[in-house]
């Protein structure tokens, strides 16, 4: 099987193509990606010699270069991880936001028709639900509650995940979509939350936890969402969304707590800062469909994973101060500044 895999140099589509290269050894990756700051060539590096991978740069959103990759390649598979992907950017600049994720999504789309791909798999967020209240735990989001977004990051993707189902029912197309919730692991941008607070809180810098801390996600080990896509790629039925996540609602300032905890350092270091603009109080995700259906359960428990995530990210200073660099420190002046 050939899988062409989008956004690969990321932090999930990057994950994905280590463990699928490991647990499908008959299969071929091409990995697109634009290599936008988020996308880092040394994630890769642990397969970059490996007979079945391939790596093409090239914007989801250029019409002439996907299909000149599809006509070279071929593949059966498409799934789309490539995206602008970080709620805090998006309400600073929403234009590139639409233009990948809404205008790449329809680009790849059509060149997975032309090309008669065998599944086209989208790779979408549980913020296209919008957020739940705090006072209702008894509250989750399944794949038949409606999209109601807050971020232009949230309306982005699910402009695209409406992109799917017209194609699916105006082009019969074997499309699939996965909505997932908030994932940690190795190699994790350091703008996103548990990374962000876990290099701030090695390097004794002040942890800012935007509003009270109160705000809950839903947090999913990244290769439980990898094999969860996996399964639905292979197993899955064409035309269906399947939610992903395991039950593991924490409130951002426990997961700050934790995190000092694990690494030994004092709360002091918590600093409370302006919050985010129209800030999602909560996502839960309820996961009964791909359970049944797919039997698929998430296989890491949260302080596991967050023990191997802190591990990995002692291991790999190098990694993560590469990513420290000039656009980084503009883009911490520019969201933080103002808040500290
Ligand atoms: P990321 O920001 O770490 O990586 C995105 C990758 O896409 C980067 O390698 C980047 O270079 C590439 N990219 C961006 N624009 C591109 C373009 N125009 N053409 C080609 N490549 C481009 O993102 P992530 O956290 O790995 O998220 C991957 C996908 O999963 C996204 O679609 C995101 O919406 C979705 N998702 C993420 C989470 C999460 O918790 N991180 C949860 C649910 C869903
Ligand atoms: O739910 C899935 C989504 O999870 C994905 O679709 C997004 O791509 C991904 O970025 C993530 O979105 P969030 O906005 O939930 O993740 P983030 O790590 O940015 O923030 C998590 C929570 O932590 C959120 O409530 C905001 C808060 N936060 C975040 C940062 C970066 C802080 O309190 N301080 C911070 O510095």
């Amino acid at each position: 099987m050939k899988i062409l895999v989008t956004g690969g140099a990321g932090f999930i589509g990057g994950n994905f193509i280590h463990d699928t290269l490991a647990n499908y050894p008959d299969d071929t990756v091409i990995c697109v990606d634009k290599l936008t700051y988020a996308g880092n060539m040394e994630t890769l590096t642990p397969v970059m010699d490996n007979k079945n991978f391939f790596f093409e740069k090239a914007d989801i959103a250029d019409s002439v270069a996907i299909r000149a990759i599809f006509e070279k390649h071929h593949p059966d598979i498409v799934i789309n991880f490539a995206a602008e992907s970080h709620v805090d950017r998006s309400i600073t600049d929403p234009g590139i936001f639409l233009k990948t994720n809404i205008i790449g999504t329809q680009v790849l789309l059509d060149a997975s028709r032309e090309f008669d791909v065998k599944r086209y798999h989208q790779v979408s967020t549980d913020e296209v639900y919008g957020d739940l209240p705090l006072d209702r735990p008894d509250l989750l989001f399944t794949e038949e509650t409606p999209i109601h977004t807050s971020s232009p990051y949230s309306a982005s993707k699910a402009g695209a995940d409406l992109l799917c189902l017209a194609y699916i029912r105006t082009y019969k197309m074997p499309i699939t979509i996965s909505r997932c919730s908030n994932c940690y692991g190795p190699y994790h941008f350091p703008e996103k939350l548990i990374p962000l607070m876990l290099i701030n809180a090695m390097q004794d810098k002040p942890l800012p936890v935007y509003g009270k801390g109160e705000n809950v996600r839903d947090w999913l080990y990244v290769i439980d969402h990898c094999r969860a896509i996996n399964l639905i790629v292979r197993n899955g039925t064409p035309g269906e969304i399947y939610n992903i996540g395991g039950h593991n609602e924490r409130a951002n300032i426990d997961v700050v707590k934790e995190i000092l905890q694990q690494l030994g350092k004092p709360e002091t270091l918590i600093n409370y800062v302006t919050d985010r603009a129209g800030h999602d109080m909560r996502y839960g995700i309820d996961p009964t469909k791909i359970n049944n259906e797919l039997g698929w359960l998430p296989e890491t428990k949260f302080e596991d994973g967050l023990k191997q995530t802190i591990k990995w990210f002692k291991e790999n200073k190098k990694w993560w101060q590469n990513v420290l660099d000039g656009e980084y420190q503009k883009y911490y002046e520019r969201n933080y500044g103002d808040r500290l």
